[in-house]
């Protein structure tokens, strides 16, 4: 009997990233606040063979996708596998994409908590949530929040969550680069550019957690920050022309998102977002314009064939 589990995850952006030092693992201390996002990648599994594990990906940037056993959710699948004992375990996972590789969204670690999800379901391991985000701790910094979704605040790599509050809706215009980035050369360059100005813990940014409870919008748009955006513009300087762009077509706020190139601009309303993005649909430095709100759910099922 063939059986298919099929989850949606999203994106994410970084309303506030701010980067302290660097440990001796390399992994710099983050407070950051994330929202997931209405991109979504659909990630369906089904049993394979024991011990074959195999993945395929159709949709943005899928043939840039690295479908080799580094591949971050056939990781998640083996390592549930393996911290369950799992008798058998084998699975092919199918992935529709649409959160940009290589983008500063996430798309990676958002597949791998959606492997974890679907795998979890697929096989029975009746894994605790608890017990899913300590694996997803252990395959990289964002995947914890990818799970959990809505607005959270991130603290030690960004994998300490706690929920916070966040009034209304949030319209967002996002705009994808012609290449992408690779998050560590993105740290690297921030550690170049100087680094964090103290080795230790950064800030909350209560300015942004009192606008997020209350739903004001403005008062968001003008707290987005990311201490690596400076970074990601000297990568990538047409950045900031990209920024100017939305902001100049009345974005409330502009940001990269996380460690980028994606650009992320927060509107009122889904008018004033669709004005953002048919402005940023002309300029040459973008690749394509996509729109979404925030928050939604973490990964979560959405059907099941059996
Ligand atoms: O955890 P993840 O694999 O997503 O992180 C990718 C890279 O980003 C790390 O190898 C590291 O270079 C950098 N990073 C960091 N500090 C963090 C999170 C990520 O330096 N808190």
């Amino acid at each position: 009997m063939t059986a298919i589990v099929s989850v949606r995850v999203p994106a994410k952006v970084n309303l506030s990233l701010r980067v302290g030092g660097a440990g001796a693992d390399g992994y710099h201390e983050l407070a950051t606040v994330f929202q997931a996002l209405s991109l979504h990648d659909d990630v369906a599994v089904r049993a394979a063979a024991p011990g074959e594990f195999t993945i395929a990906a159709a949709g943005e940037g899928a043939a840039h996708l690295p479908v080799g056993d580094d591949n971050l959710a056939l990781r998640a699948a083996r390592l549930l596998a393996l911290a369950f004992d799992v008798a058998g375990a084998g699975v092919a996972i199918r992935l529709r994409k649409r959160i940009p590789v290589a983008g500063g969204m996430a798309g990676g670690s958002a597949d791998a908590a959606a492997a974890l999800v679907a795998c979890d379901r697929l096989w029975g391991t009746g894994a605790t949530a608890a017990e899913l985000a300590d694996l997803a701790a252990r395959l990289g910094a964002d995947v914890p929040f990818l799970l959990l979704g809505g607005t959270a605040l991130g603290t030690g790599r960004g994998d300490v969550l706690r929920p916070v509050a966040a009034a209304g809706e949030y319209h967002w215009t996002l705009a994808l680069a012609h290449a992408g980035l690779s998050t560590p050369a993105v740290f690297r360059r921030f550690d170049d550019l100087g680094g964090a100005p103290q080795p230790q813990a950064p800030e909350v940014p209560a300015d942004l957690l009192a606008a997020l409870a209350v739903g004001n919008v403005p008062a968001v748009g003008a707290a987005l920050v990311n201490d690596l955006q400076p970074a990601a513009l000297s990568l990538q300087p047409t950045l900031e022309r990209t920024l100017a762009i939305g902001l100049e077509a009345g974005a409330r706020g502009a940001v990269v998102s996380g460690s980028g190139p994606t650009c992320a601009f927060l509107s009122e309303d889904a008018e004033s977002a669709d004005r953002v993005a048919t402005a940023l649909g002309l300029s040459s430095g973008v690749r394509a314009v996509r729109r979404a709100r925030g928050p939604v759910p973490g990964a979560r099922l959405i059907e099941e064939d059996r």
